[in-house]
């Protein structure tokens, strides 16, 4: 095994260019909507780029990377190389699996995830997500979504196509189907953020009485 600073050399550091792109203004939002919290659960990390732009932005923030065991050396290289203080190991997490971390935290981010989950997964994310949030936690999520079951744009439109032709499973999600899931959870959406690329921030307050 070839090694350099700790870090496996054989496994490929993954970059997702969109990352870069779209960091800055997540981070903007994120700024506020995770302002006085401590622990945040990221689910779907992906790369783990997202993570140490966030984590050493926000250094009062302990960062939790997740995503599926296949990422997780990808993300763990990522981690190593920024070296932060407040980015543990990653965790591996499907969201469809028996077991989710047993720990609670008082934020959950996920960025780009519920198209690429097929419906059942988000259904069950949803329903899991109590297990892992504390009294008062918010849960942000951004990425492309419809609105009154409709394409908010011509390239959210081309990128729903796009997903259906790859996989049948995945898609772009109609807000309103989310925030009904959600407050099957006990969670009422408090932030709608427009952001660049026809993508939205949402956010979501747990601790609600659930309908
Ligand atoms: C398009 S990538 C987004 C990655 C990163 N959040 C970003 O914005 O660049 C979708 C991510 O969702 C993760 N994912 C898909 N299905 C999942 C599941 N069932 N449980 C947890 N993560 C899942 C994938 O492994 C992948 O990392």
């Amino acid at each position: 095994m070839l090694r350099m600073h700790g870090r496996d050399l054989t496994i490929d550091k993954p970059h997702a260019p969109a990352t870069a792109r779209n960091r800055e203004p997540i981070l903007a939002e994120l700024r506020t909507v995770l302002a006085g919290r401590r622990r945040v659960l990221e689910i779907g990390s992906g790369t783990g780029e997202h993570a140490v732009h966030f984590a050493a932005a926000l250094p009062q923030l302990i960062w939790q990377c997740s995503d599926l065991p296949e990422n997780l050396p990808g993300i763990s290289t990522w981690l190593k190389d920024a070296a932060l203080p407040n980015t543990p190991p990653p965790l591996a997490l499907d969201v469809t699996a028996d077991t989710w971390p047993a720990a609670r935290y008082d934020a959950v981010f996920s960025a780009n995830t519920l198209h690429i989950m097929g419906w059942e997964a988000v259904v069950t994310m949803f329903r899991r997500l109590p297990e892992v949030l504390e009294p008062d936690a918010v849960l942000a999520v951004y990425g492309p979504f419809h609105r009154d079951g409709a394409a908010t744009s011509a390239s959210n439109a081309a990128f729903d196509a796009q997903l259906r032709a790859r996989d049948p499973r995945m898609g772009v999600r109609d807000a309103a189907a989310v925030d009904v899931l959600a407050a099957a959870a006990g969670l009422r959406l408090i932030a709608d953020i427009a952001m660049p690329s026809s993508n939205a921030l949402r956010v979501w307050k747990s601790g609600e009485v659930r309908p």
